[in-house]
């Protein structure tokens, strides 16, 4: 098929392809660094319990509603809503457009985190970290978050290489990639989830993973909660609209979002259970908020057998998994930037990556020379976070979802969702419809208006 431009529509060519391309999309430092770092500062299992409930109630649905939209239309983020909308004089495609933003924002501080954890791998490598004290580790996280030159460097080194997988294109690019290095993340989590578990005294941290304590749930906990949902599993911006649009006629839309949901929170919890039982074990404290992944994780496969290799494969799995879904984040504006303005891919993704390096060195140097720079009582690091996870993304899916089930309503959804039929899911798509409709909506809604304290319930 040829977008408006005439060019020709490139795609994922398998189903195991569609499979690794999206799940790459979903896996990566929210597993790593956000789940476990958060569920580290909430308070555990309790938390836990409440991302689970955002992820099959409301992530999943979105993420459906994503795949409905970018395959029906054939086209990116704000293409696909102005094919879509042509029935209606609602300005729909403005969602398109704040998705593109999303991206934008996202991308500002996550080539950042990438950057530090790249770093890490091959300081991890070269053995920077052989012999030293839990102190030590804390000291080498805050002098090189603390410096400029080397943080902004690995930021470009980051885009520099998703910038070459985009370039290489949907199918020898992206799914090609994903199909690779997914199996090695896996296989590497799993190694390490062994060694944590095995250690003596594991056992407190799984508990902790498990036994919930709901005091701990409040109103901007469960925002949070929330927030983590849609950033996790890559919605509420077009991300899987634009790679909806790259799977073929024959894919089963729910069924391959329900292994993404699924894969992807199994991916979490092994994150969880390869930190955990060794913070446990080696007496740290489980709160440690962001430098968990940076000073707590060093300290303590440092001071266990083996534990120079062991670091050196957790930060290179936090890499891969962080390259998968950066890619999908610099897609959606290569693919706008492409079928809208007529762009070559190389200008728009060297441009892209260009604004990102460059507005997101706000972020990157927040720990340091920009760390007294507050705006609306945030550094630019917290502030790209916390708009982008906990404002744009919850809109984005409320929209995404009115849009689904109201303007292409039960008929278009059954249509798409069924493959014209040939699949038998007729009952789920009925709950899918009323979840989209109406559940999903009011509890977004909600959630957000009591999270930022303008309601109270
Ligand atoms: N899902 C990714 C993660 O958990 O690290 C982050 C992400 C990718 C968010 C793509 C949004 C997105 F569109």
């Amino acid at each position: 098929m040829n977008d408006n431009h005439g060019h020709m529509r490139e795609g994922f060519t398998t189903t195991l392809g569609v499979l690794a391309a999206t799940l790459g999309s979903a896996v990566g430092l929210g597993n790593i660094w956000k789940f476990p770092s958060m569920t580290g500062q909430n308070g555990g299992a309790a938390f836990v319990f409440v991302y689970l409930l955002c992820v099959l109630l409301i992530g999943l649905p979105v993420m459906i509603s994503e795949f409905i939209i970018g395959r029906r239309a054939q086209a990116n983020n704000v293409g696909a809503f102005r094919k879509l909308e042509t029935a209606g004089r609602a300005p729909w495609h403005l969602t398109g457009v704040a998705g593109v933003a999303a991206a934008f924002l996202i991308m500002f501080f996550y080539t950042g985190v990438a950057g530090w954890v790249y770093a890490y791998a091959f300081k991890a490598l070269t053995g920077a970290f052989s012999g030293v004290t839990a102190a030590e580790t804390a000291d080498i996280f805050s002098t090189y978050i603390g410096s400029a030159a080397g943080p902004l460097a690995w930021q470009w080194i980051v885009l520099v290489t998703v910038s070459a997988i985009i370039i290489a294109g949907v199918t020898k690019g992206i799914e090609r990639m994903t199909k690779t290095l997914l199996p090695i993340l896996f296989v590497l989590l799993l190694i390490c989830n062994i060694r944590a578990l095995t250690l003596p005294g594991a056992g407190a941290g799984v508990e902790y993973l498990f036994r919930p304590d709901f005091t701990k749930v409040t109103a901007p906990v469960v925002l949070a909660a929330l927030g983590l949902a849609f950033f996790k599993l890559s919605v509420g911006m077009g991300t899987m609209t634009t790679y909806g649009s790259y799977i073929g006629r024959r894919e089963n839309l729910p069924s391959n979002a329900l292994k993404v949901a699924f894969a992807d929170t199994l991916v979490s919890l092994l994150a969880g259970l390869a930190i955990f039982p060794a913070v446990f074990a080696f007496g740290f404290e489980p709160d440690a908020g962001p430098s968990l992944l940076f000073i707590t994780i060093p300290a303590v496969f440092q001071t266990m057998p083996l534990g120079q290799l062991f670091l050196t494969m957790f930060f290179v799995l936090a890499a891969i998994a962080a390259t998968g879904a950066m890619i999908s984040l610099l897609e959606v504006p290569v693919a706008y930037l492409t079928e809208e303005h007529g762009w070559s891919r190389v200008k728009a993704t060297l441009l892209s990556a260009a604004a990102m390096g460059t507005v997101g060195a706000l972020a990157t140097l927040s720990t340091s020379v920009l760390s007294e720079t507050l705006v609306f009582g945030r550094t630019f690091f917290d502030l790209f976070d916390f708009l982008s996870s906990n404002i744009v993304l919850p809109v984005g899916g409320i929209l995404i979802c009115l849009f689904v089930g109201w303007k292409l309503g039960p008929k278009a959804i059954a249509d798409e969702a069924s493959n014209g039929g040939s699949i038998r899911n007729a009952a789920v798509l009925r709950v899918f419809t009323f979840v989209v409709r109406y559940v999903a909506p009011v509890a977004i809604l909600l959630v957000l208006l009591n999270g930022l304290g303008v309601i109270k319930a």
